[in-house]
């Protein structure tokens, strides 16, 4: 066996690179398991620093305090896929990192992203590479209107992107973009949005949770609903499209792959993200393994685990000071509360999360 397909077995150091909510509950599953963990995080006091074995708290470009922090684990993982690609690689050549600096290269790049889903046969909405104002117009010319203007790096929670409609002014679009390199997308009139979640092993075992309908207000995922109501086939194509792109990445690890279901239940994916995702919290009381669980036995070569669903959920994000209803969250018979550590309710900042779980007849 290859140093990069060893087991890496319990009472091991797992390195988690990103402090937030997904890090933090990546840590409590790997601690489930007898892990220890190690965060690597820019911040002080990080949702997953409060939980974790031990944290590094440094910049992502300080490659002595990469080093470091390599020294102390057996495996490296990450649960914000935005790490400079310069960090990846140096840690790449001193442990094991699942998903490799290759999955992270297209995870975090729209353009890259779509041009690699094409290219394996997987539609995405329209798009076009955009820096200029001349090729923004000509983009639209080509494109139509509404289209959707985004960064093509570092973007999330609907951040760093804008609509553009009839009668907008391409160029305040532009300036929106501050300078960062563009791409326009087609806006899809979907009638849902959905996400799967694979792992892969590095043996190539893969394992899928069921379709998801995601709901956003305000660009920022509000509810999750497994399953989606969609049809079998649609289902089923979302399945196989989400285990397609895991294979073709080679990737080790988790993969959360959001769709857009058009009216004629055509999939367009959307975006790839290489780690534990929003959209699958739900899994944590529905599933017999949990997406943190999963993605702990994968990126550590154990089997994986059943993700079978016992029961239907709804995942309701808290966001803001939506936060302050808990009590009566707790006072709910079906209902499971999660929260974050975070010390502020800031507008639009993740702060916890609840899911509503209902036992499937069949499990009963
Ligand atoms: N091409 C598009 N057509 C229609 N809606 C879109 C399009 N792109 C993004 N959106 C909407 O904006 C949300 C956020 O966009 P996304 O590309 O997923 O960026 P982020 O990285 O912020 O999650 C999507 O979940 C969807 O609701
Ligand atoms: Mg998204």
């Amino acid at each position: 066996m290859t140093a990069a397909s060893a087991m890496v077995p319990p009472g091991s150091t797992i390195g988690i690179l990103g402090g937030g909510q997904l890090g933090r509950m990546l840590a409590l599953a790997a601690a489930a398991l007898g892990y220890r963990t190690h965060v690597f995080v820019p911040e002080r006091d990080s949702p997953a620093g409060q939980v974790a074995t031990a944290t590094t708290v440094a910049a992502y470009d300080d490659l002595d305090a990469l080093s470091r922090f390599a020294a102390t684990v057996d495996v490296v993982t990450f649960e914000f896929e935005n790490v400079p690609a310069a960090t990846a690689g140096h840690l790449a050549a001193l442990r094991p990192v699942h998903p490799g600096p290759g999955v992270l290269a297209i995870a975090q790049d729209r353009l890259l992203e779509k041009r690699f889903l094409n290219g394996i046969g997987v539609p995405t909405a329209p798009f076009r590479p955009v820096a200029t104002l001349p090729e923004l117009e000509a983009a639209l010319a080509e494109l139509g209107r509404p289209a959707v203007l985004k960064t093509v790096r570092m973007g999330y929670d609907g951040k760093g992107q804008t609509v553009i409609r009839p009668g907008d002014d391409p160029a305040r679009a532009l300036l929106a973009l501050g300078g960062a390199d563009g791409v326009l997308e087609g806006f899809v009139d979907f009638r849902m949005e959905a996400s799967v979640i694979v792992a892969r092993t590095a043996s190539g075992d893969l394992a899928h949770f069921v379709p998801v309908e995601n709901r956003h207000v305000h660009h920022i995922l509000d509810t999750t609903i497994a399953p989606a109501a969609i049809p079998a086939a649609t289902a089923d194509a979302a399945v196989e499209t989400a285990r397609h792109i895991a294979r073709e990445l080679d990737l080790v690890g988790l993969l959360a792959v959001e769709m857009f279901v058009t009216a004629d239940d055509r999939i367009l994916v959307n975006e790839l993200a290489p780690r534990p995702h929003n959209s699958g919290h739900w899994t944590m009381d529905a599933c017999r393994t949990s997406q943190f669980e999963q993605h702990v036995r994968a990126v550590c070569g154990l089997p994986l685990g059943s993700p079978e669903r016992h029961s239907d959920a709804i995942m309701k994000n808290l966001i803001g000071d939506e936060v302050h209803g808990w009590p009566a969250i707790l006072a709910e018979p079906d209902a499971k509360l999660h929260l974050y550590g975070k010390a502020e309710a800031r507008p639009g900042r993740k702060m916890g999360h609840v899911n509503r779980v209902f036992p499937r007849a069949s499990f009963a």
